[in-house]
């Protein structure tokens, strides 16, 4: 059986460097499941149509990290179908041997429920505007505005909506190196193993 870590948080929260780390450290597969959105909603057009026939080169595009590409991912995720045709590539994905992490939104309420690991990564608003107006070279407080607003509709929509798991632990990155988060991540996922 292979090994899953899912792993859920709002955006900028810091839950892709701790994916990351973990993937390294552990040598699992992993998938940030946002790209499978942003490039739904980069793709145009239908978005169900966009969703069902997405392809691994869909995923390549340069233009996925935007701000844009972000709100638009988060207006066609609220989409129930949307999200259905996207669930059968991230449990073949979440079956690979030796283990797989996978971040996003629903992973640990949804996706993989039954994920030995559910981690479900904070961080204040102003950190995650902050950290988003530094990776993206934009203004903090237009960040801050926007992160609210997908903030919002990821936690409103009726389906999947952003919510921690009952059994998930949470991790705060507000106050802590990135170095003392990955370590937070670790000492979890050896206490599971
Ligand atoms: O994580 P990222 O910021 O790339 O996600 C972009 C958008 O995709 C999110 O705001 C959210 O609406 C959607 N998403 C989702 N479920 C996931 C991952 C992302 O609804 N598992």
């Amino acid at each position: 059986m292979p090994f899953i870590i899912a792993i859920d948080g709002p955006a900028a929260s810091g839950k892709g460097t701790i994916a990351r780390a973990l993937a390294d450290h552990y040598g699992f597969h992993h998938l940030d499941t946002g790209l499978l959105y942003r490039a739904t909603g980069a793709k145009g057009g239908d978005p169900i149509e966009a969703a069902r026939n997405l392809t691994p080169d869909d995923l390549q595009r340069s233009d996925l990290r935007s701000a844009d590409a972000g709100q638009a991912a988060s207006r066609i995720a609220a989409i129930p179908e949307v999200r259905a045709a996207l669930v059968d590539f991230q449990h073949r994905f979440a079956a690979q041997d030796p283990g797989a992490i996978l971040d996003g939104r629903d992973i640990g309420t949804v996706i993989c429920p039954d994920a030995p690991v559910k981690l479900y990564v904070v961080a204040s608003n102003e950190v995650r505007a902050q950290r988003r107006a530094d990776e993206l070279g934009a203004d903090p407080a237009e960040m801050l505005a926007q992160l609210h607003e997908r903030d919002r509709r990821d936690r409103e929509r009726d389906t999947a909506p952003l919510r921690p798991a009952d059994d998930a632990l949470i991790i705060d990155t507000s106050n802590i190196s990135i170095d003392e988060a990955i370590a937070a991540a670790i000492a979890i996922v050896e206490r599971a193993r």
